[in-house]
C-alpha cells in the first residue's frame, strides 16, 4: 500500500492542534447526514466513542507505513464492525462524513494533495476492514 504518510500525518497534526474534538466534530456531520448510523452508537458514552475513534485514527497514520500492522489491526477491526450492525454500504458514509470534518478544521491547508491523502487512505482503511468483516462473516 502506498499512501502519502507525510500529508496525512501534518495534516492530522494540524487539525488535532486547531481542534482537539475533530471525532465530536465528525459524528456531529455523520448523524447529521446520515441519522440512520445513530441508532448503532448506543453502547457507549459519546465522549469515550470519540476518543476511541480519535485514537484508532492517530494509530493508523502512526502506522501508515507498517503494512503487516495495518493488515492485522484493520481486519479485526472490521470484524467486530459487523457485530456493531454496521454494512458495507455505511463505508462511504463514514468516510465523507471524515473527510468533510478534518476539510472543515484545515481549511486552506486542505489542499488537493492532502484530500486525495485522506481519500487513499481511507479507501485503504475500509478495504481492510471490509476484507476482515467478510472473512469473519464465513
Ligand atoms: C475508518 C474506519 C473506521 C474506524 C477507524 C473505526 C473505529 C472504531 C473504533 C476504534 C471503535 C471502538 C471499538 C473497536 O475498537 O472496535 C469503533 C466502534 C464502532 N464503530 Fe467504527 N470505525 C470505522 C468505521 C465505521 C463505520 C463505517 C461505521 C458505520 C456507521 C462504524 C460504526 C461503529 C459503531 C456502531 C461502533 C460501536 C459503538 C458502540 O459500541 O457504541 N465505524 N469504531
Amino acid at each position: 500500500m502506498s499512501l502519502d504518510a507525510e500529508a496525512l500525518r501534518d495534516s492530522l497534526a494540524l487539525v488535532a492542534s486547531r481542534e482537539p474534538a475533530i471525532t465530536k466534530r465528525f459524528y456531529e456531520i455523520l448523524f447529521e447526514r446520515y441519522p440512520a448510523a445513530r441508532p448503532l452508537f448506543s453502547h457507549n458514552a459519546p465522549e469515550r466513542q470519540q476518543k476511541m475513534l480519535q485514537d484508532a485514527i492517530v494509530a493508523v497514520v502512526d502506522h501508515v507505513e507498517d503494512a503487516s500492522w495495518l493488515q492485522e489491526t484493520l481486519s479485526a477491526m472490521g470484524a467486530k464492525h459487523v457485530e456493531y450492525g454496521v454494512t458495507e454500504e455505511m463505508y462511504p458514509w463514514v468516510g465523507e462524513c471524515l473527510l468533510a470534518t478534518l476539510a472543515e478544521i484545515a481549511k486552506d491547508a486542505w489542499t488537493p494533495r492532502v484530500e486525495r491523502a485522506w481519500t487513499d487512505a481511507y479507501g485503504a482503511i475500509s478495504g481492510l476492514m471490509l476484507a476482515g468483516a467478510k472473512r469473519a462473516a464465513q
